[in-house]
């Protein structure tokens, strides 16, 4: 069942499908210098699932939408595991994942879910790993959660050291790493 905030993607997806990956991320998986498990959240179309498997890493993809399971389905299978889920009904493994990225997705997680959720996401990530998120700041102006506020979580957990830091009036990026 969708319980969190949704919109049309078909837009979205058709920009991005062919699309190279999203910069930040290709700069998190450079300093992730022993690839492994990565996990995208929120993999829409596939451009950063696309580069992570060329990358090397063992990728699990999870989108709640029908298209993008059918777009996910079309890149090499070999290394990727697509799972049709919610983040809130995803069963996050513990401690296991060297990447996770989560790229324009996180704040359209419902509010009152998003404290559980978030933890059990940061807690999959191993110690060493990164946690790779980018999103708009205060678009679209529906979504409940804004994106700063997200962020702020993360900077304020001593368990998560910055490594990048990008703020600006459209974007708010940020790599994470386990202590
Ligand atoms: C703006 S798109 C970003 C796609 C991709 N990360 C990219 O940058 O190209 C957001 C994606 O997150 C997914 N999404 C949003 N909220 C979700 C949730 N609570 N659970 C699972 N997927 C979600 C949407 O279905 C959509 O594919």
């Amino acid at each position: 069942m969708t319980t969190h905030w949704t919109a049309n993607w078909g837009q979205f997806y058709g920009f991005t499908k062919d699309s190279p990956p999203w910069p930040l991320l290709m700069r998190a998986a450079a300093l992730a210098s022993r690839g492994g498990q990565a996990l995208d959240l929120g993999a829409g179309a596939g451009r950063d699932t696309r580069y992570l498997l060329e990358q090397g890493f063992q990728v699990t993809a999870v989108d709640s939408e029908p298209r993008s399971v059918t777009l996910l389905a079309a890149l090499p299978q070999d290394h990727l595991q697509v799972v049709q889920s919610s983040f809130e009904d995803f069963p996050f493994a513990f401690a296991i994942y060297d990447l996770i990225s989560a790229q324009f997705a996180l704040p359209f997680m419902p509010k009152e879910r998003f404290a559980t959720v978030f933890g059990r996401l940061k807690a999959a990530l191993a110690p060493g790993g990164d946690l790779v998120v980018a999103h708009w700041r205060g678009w679209p102006a529906e979504a409940p959660q804004e994106a700063a506020e997200v962020h702020r979580q993360l900077t304020s957990d001593e368990r998560f050291e910055t490594l990048v830091e990008h703020l600006d009036a459209e974007f708010v990026l940020h790599v994470f790493r386990r202590r």
